[in-house]
């Protein structure tokens, strides 16, 4: 995992991996030396007997959020730190990579239990934040008016969209969340019981091609498809299409990681807002899944287990409950408001405040995308953003009331 955040900044320059192209979005260089920071602020510094901390100002620099842990600089700013430079935050991730490797041989069996769980959230932290790099210098290249590539153009693999179906489920009282059998965030359980009203979802998620229809349909101007909050922010951006589109003439074409390329009809509609998913969904008389409604329809249809691993939950067309793209193409928004879950209690300690501090204001998403490394997944896997975000690689997939 650790090694996997240098290959994913390997093709950017030192000038790349030093922006910051937004408050919301970090430069590379600050995920490297914030997931670093991560297993020696709560793994090396309180369980390592004698570490030495590598630089005792980086506390300071690359607490994220963390009140527990101290003061810290401001997220807004973090762009300005041209030093510690490329090279000394390479050097920090060596110094901790090395300790980390040599407490783990001289931990006893009792100690190293205590300190595997911090571990194991370190590197699916840091898996959170090989997302964030590949969101982050996305935004950034956009920004830049030559619209660099972070990647070589790739082969574009068109393929026709299937066509949509939707798919009924009988709800009544199920169970959702995570049932504590191998890895999962604080947030994802208590596993616990839901009650569903019978509802249909869509068979896979809304196209490029579809959300075309939307836009021709003057669905950015019509204020009868939005939330208030929702249409006051399409007013004020002045927004007519998703995130990274752009209508050059006639014809739509769409940033990448890969640089500018013409629009693929075909293919999953991404970089949209909550607002944007909710209005396309009221406009094609339809609505947003629950995230209770989501999960349920994934472990159904996919007729897996609540607890499959990702190695074995990749449903592709003609899988079995034709539910299709239910991970890792686009986070799909969900009509859940962020919350916690009956009978959840944050972690003791610091670590506490990873998930439970930020349910307020937020929306779920479900599914995970092309840039979230496949096995961080899970159908109980809740990520979260405001719902004016979109430079996630967030989409939607349609539900309706039966
Ligand atoms: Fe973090």
């Amino acid at each position: 995992v650790r090694e996997r955040s240098l290959e994913l900044a390997a093709p950017l320059s030192a000038e790349d991996q030093a922006i910051q192209s937004m408050p919301d979005a970090s430069p590379t260089k600050w995920h490297l030396a914030h997931t670093t920071w991560f297993f020696e602020t709560f793994v090396l510094a309180p369980h390592a007997p004698g570490y030495a901390t590598f630089d005792p100002a980086f506390g300071f620099l690359f607490n994220s959020y963390y009140e527990a842990v101290g003061p810290r600089h401001a997220r807004s700013e973090r762009g300005l730190i041209t030093r510690p430079d490329h090279d000394a935050v390479r050097s920090y991730r060596r110094h901790v990579d090395a300790a980390l490797l040599d407490a783990i041989d001289a931990w006893d069996g009792e100690s190293f239990a205590l300190v595997e769980p911090l571990v194991e959230l370190g590197l699916h932290h840091e898996q959170q934040h090989q997302e964030l790099i590949l969101m982050d210098i996305k935004h950034a290249l956009s920004r830049n008016p030559l619209q660099p590539a972070y990647q070589p153009p790739r082969l574009h693999a068109r393929a026709d969209a299937t066509p949509l179906a939707f798919h009924r489920f009988d709800g009544g009282l199920i169970e959702v969340g995570h049932d504590g059998v191998g890895f999962a965030f604080d947030n994802e359980g208590p596993r616990h019981r839901a009650f569903l009203e019978p509802f249909e979802i869509a068979s896979r998620p809304v196209t490029c091609g579809e959300y075309l229809e939307f836009i021709a349909d003057r669905g950015y101007e019509r204020p009868e498809f939005w939330l208030a909050d929702g249409w006051a922010l399409v007013n004020r951006e002045r927004w007519t299409a998703p995130l990274y589109w752009e209508l050059r003439g006639h014809a739509w074409r769409v940033f990448t990681l890969s640089g500018s390329r013409a629009l693929d009809p075909d293919e999953p509609v991404c970089h949209v807002s909550y607002y944007e998913a909710d209005a396309f969904a009221t406009w094609a008389g339809a609505r947003l899944p629950t995230e209770a409604e989501w999960e349920h329809a994934a472990n159904e249809a996919m007729g897996c287990p609540h607890t499959a691993d990702a190695g074995h939950f990749h449903p592709r067309a003609g899988d079995g409950g034709g539910l299709i793209q239910m991970i890792g193409d686009v986070w799909e928004w969900t009509r859940s408001a962020y919350a916690a879950y009956p009978g959840f209690r944050p972690a003791a300690g610091a670590v506490g405040e990873y998930n439970g501090k930020f349910m307020s204001g937020q929306m779920v998403l479900r599914g995970g995308a092309c840039v979230t490394p496949g096995d961080h997944i899970r159908p109980t896997y809740r990520n979260f953003f405001p719902p004016q975000a979109r430079w996630a690689f967030s989409g939607m997939r349609l539900a309706r009331d039966v």
